[in-house]
């Protein structure tokens, strides 16, 4: 695939650089200096190029969205026509000094973010929950048994490596069923993660999810 990055830091920086060890084409834009764009690219190897967000979108079958929310639109702006691309975003709607949510908690942000881009198909990606939440339950991931965490998907062979991953940074994976039960075990998945390791009886925890309203 040819996949355009929109904001190349940490997040755009990295899967960038993974998706290019992949095989796939990537355009690396949206950073502060050209300079980091091309060592990036240099250092991705395979086929990555530094170039502008226009150039990240054109031909590309799928962008990332790696800036803070409040460069959205800077960054739209910049890239231009979007319709028909697939947007995964992983920013996350976080005020100036990420403290807070600026969207209600029942948003990852990709409804807001699919208002800017209507003729774009936007997917919200990775976990609406901000990694650095889970520092804590990294570093006890060592002292005690390994807990259980769910995940969900509709793709068989995605939900292997999805498993091969969660166990990679210490749970147990459990399959939830299909992506569509997602949306309501995710917001929950920190909290699972803390009874695991601070709750009575540790890992062995029973819990129930229930949809309310239609
Ligand atoms: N979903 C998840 O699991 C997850 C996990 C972590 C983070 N996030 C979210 O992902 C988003 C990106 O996070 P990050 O840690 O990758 O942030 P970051 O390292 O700060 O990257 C943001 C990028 O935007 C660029 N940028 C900022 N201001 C700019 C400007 N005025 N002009 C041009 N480029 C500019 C930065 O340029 P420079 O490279 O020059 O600084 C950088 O390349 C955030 O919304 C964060 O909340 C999501």
């Amino acid at each position: 695939m040819r996949v355009g990055i929109l904001g190349s830091g940490l997040m755009g920086g990295k899967l960038g650089t993974l998706f290019a060890r992949a095989g796939h084409e990537v355009v690396f834009s949206y950073a502060r200096s050209e300079q980091k764009l091309k060592k990036l690219a240099r250092e991705a190897k395979g086929r990555a190029r530094p170039g502008t967000p226009r150039d990240a979108a054109q031909g590309a079958d799928a962008v990332l969205l790696a800036v803070h929310w409040s460069r959205i639109d800077d960054v739209l702006h910049q890239t231009g026509d979007l319709t028909g691309k697939v947007v995964v975003s992983c920013t996350l709607p976080m005020n100036g000094d990420n403290t807070e949510l600026v969207l209600a908690h029942t948003s990852s942000g990709a409804e807001a973010l699919a208002k800017r881009v209507p003729k774009a198909r936007v997917v919200s990606a990775f976990t609406t929950v901000p990694s650095e939440v889970l520092f804590s339950v990294f570093a006890a991931r060592r002292k005690t048994t390994r807990p259980s965490l769910v995940y969900c998907g509709d793709d068989s062979s995605g939900k292997r490596r999805a498993a091969g991953l969660i166990r990679d940074v210490g749970f147990e994976p459990v399959d939830a069923g299909p992506l569509r039960t997602a949306r309501y075990t995710e917001p929950f998945s920190l909290l699972v993660a803390r009874l695991a390791y601070q709750g009575k009886g540790g890992p062995e925890l029973a819990y129930r999810f229930e949809r309310f309203g239609k």
